[in-house]
């Protein structure tokens, strides 16, 4: 078989503010993937260029679903978000064959609370995570954090949640078991402040209503920023949780958001 990237249509865009936006793409019969895992998206060569420009993107639709989602940063002369952005219905994306990742629910051994710590874009693997029955059937509650500088960078992960409460597959599972905890950092909002910072105070526990963090019980998936996550990963393994892959689970994973 070929390892060529696939020519994908694309089917929907939608602009969130002038950084932000999210896609849909028509997914081959043959594509398989774990909710959690990335692929490598790009754009047809435009003349003069040798190569496509190929970057990695969580799938942030589940893996039932017909058509594939991503949601990405748009970055002014970012060498593929720069023309990516200007994408329409009806456009070529091309799609690499072999999706990979480590938020997987596999690359974690069994717990009662899972959460999903995010910062901007990060929440895209979670956006395919929240919507895949396996993960209500593995957790008791389901904690999701998203982490953005304004309100509106929110959005995408609002819509969702909203949706979700009404999906027919997952909707009444959701139900209580799901938390979603939005905070911002640079501007007002019920829970101001970086997930690192409220996660050191406890402010974030107290706000769930849920203990501390302990690595009998909780377990954790990061996606973010390099800083974000080097971060956040410390304070789980001060918890006493340790970081886990495909080949061993453990009580966390992390995967770095894409940008650029
Ligand atoms: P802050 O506004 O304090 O930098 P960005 O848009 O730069 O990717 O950031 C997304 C969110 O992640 C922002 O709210 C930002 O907070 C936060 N953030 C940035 N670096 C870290 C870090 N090292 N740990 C936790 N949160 C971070």
């Amino acid at each position: 078989m070929s390892n060529l990237p696939t020519e994908e249509t694309v089917l929907s865009v939608e602009h969130y503010t002038d950084r932000l936006f999210k896609f849909t793409i028509s997914r081959p019969s043959s594509f398989r993937f774990r909710s959690g895992e990335f692929v490598m998206i790009g754009l047809p060569k435009i003349e003069g260029q040798k190569k496509s420009i190929m970057r990695a993107y969580s799938v942030a639709s589940p893996s039932w679903a017909d058509e594939l989602e991503f949601y990405s940063i748009k970055v002014a002369d970012g060498p593929l978000t720069s023309r990516l952005q200007k994408i329409k219905k009806g456009d070529t994306v091309l799609l690499s064959r072999k999706p990979v990742g480590t938020l997987v629910l596999d690359a974690l051994l069994p717990g009662k609370n899972l959460y999903m710590f995010s910062t901007g874009t990060g929440i895209a693997p979670f956006a395919s995570l929240i919507r895949d029955p396996d993960t209500y059937e593995r957790y008791e509650r389901v904690i999701l954090t998203h982490t953005c500088r304004q309100k509106a960078e929110l959005s995408y992960g609002m819509q969702l949640i909203e949706k979700i409460k009404n999906d027919p597959l997952v909707g009444d599972m959701v139900n209580g078991k799901l938390l979603h905890l939005t905070t911002l950092t640079r501007e007002e909002h019920p829970v101001n402040g970086r997930i690192t910072d409220l996660i050191k105070s406890g402010g974030l526990f107290r706000e769930i209503g849920l203990h501390e963090m302990r690595a009998d019980k909780d377990r954790a998936m990061i996606c973010g920023s390099k800083d974000m996550i080097d971060d956040t990963a410390k304070l789980m393994k001060q918890f006493g949780l340790r970081e886990g892959s495909n080949s061993i689970p453990a009580e966390f994973v992390i995967e770095k958001s894409f940008v650029g």
